[in-house]
């Protein structure tokens, strides 16, 4: 079987002892190909150099909305500059997080800077990952009014079935995580089982959110298909077939053939 881990942070430096392993351990578990995504400026360079260092790994650069004390005038530039690598398949991530951000002019900030992002997506015509916590009125409004024509996936999606449809509807995948293995998963099962197979993405999100059961531990790419399994089991598929339609998905939204 052949899976993606459409989603994590191998820059992080809980990997810094055990990063070629962790890398291999995926492939032995048949995650292929990762993307590795930036949350400022420097992770965002970071995980680019990472990504010309290991052939099925990629990278998405932005800033995160808990980052943007990063952005200032010179930073589209720098992203721009940076997404011209042939290994960067996205921008990203990039969005708004109202969970940690309870000041209202800071949410603002964060609304202009995610606009801001976007554009840069459409000037490098690269797809858009994208972070939403607690803001999930104002994400679909912004999508809706400044993400004509742009791709992406929501990750790590947190919010409800009504504004998955809406997301689908706009062409707008969803990305799974860790959580929907977690005995708390409230409604992501059934948003899951609703999910058309061409709008779904598997993720990890390490070294965060390690599905069961290695809940509670560092998350790795392996453990995506522990994620697969749990699709699997919730839509009544097989797994080889949830590995398939998810591989696909990733392989259209983003760019990332091994040479
Ligand atoms: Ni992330």
């Amino acid at each position: 079987m052949d899976f993606v881990d459409t989603h994590c942070h191998l820059n992080d430096e809980k990997f810094s002892a055990d990063l070629i392993e962790t890398f291999e351990r995926a492939k032995s578990a048949g995650v292929n190909r990762i993307i590795n995504f930036g949350d400022t400026l420097k992770s965002s360079a970071a995980v680019v150099e990472l990504a010309e260092k290991f052939s099925g790994m990629f990278a998405g650069v932005g800033i995160h909305p808990e980052e943007i004390s990063d952005f200032d005038k010179n930073s589209a530039e720098k992203i721009i500059a940076l997404a011209k690598n042939k290994k960067v398949v996205a921008i990203g991530e990039i969005g708004l997080d109202y969970y940690w951000e309870k000041d209202s002019e800071k949410r603002l900030q964060q609304q202009k800077i995610f606009i801001e992002q976007l554009e840069i997506a459409r000037t490098v015509n690269l797809p858009v990952c994208i972070h939403e916590r607690e803001a999930h009125g104002d994400a679909l409004k912004i999508l809706k009014a400044e993400a004509k024509n742009l791709r992406g996936v929501m990750h790590c999606y947190s919010g409800s079935l009504e504004m998955a449809k809406e997301l689908w509807k706009m062409g707008w995948l969803i990305g799974v995580d860790g959580p929907l293995t977690f005995k708390n998963s409230a409604k992501l099962p059934e948003i899951v089982k609703a999910a058309p197979q061409d709008m779904i993405l598997i993720e990890t999100d390490s070294p965060y959110l390690a599905p069961v059961p290695n809940r509670g531990k560092r998350n790795e790419p392996a453990f995506v298909v522990d994620v697969a399994k749990k699709i699997a089991e919730i839509r009544n598929e097989t797994l080889e077939n949830v590995a398939q339609y998810t591989t696909k998905n990733a392989e259209n939204l983003y760019n990332i053939k091994v040479e």
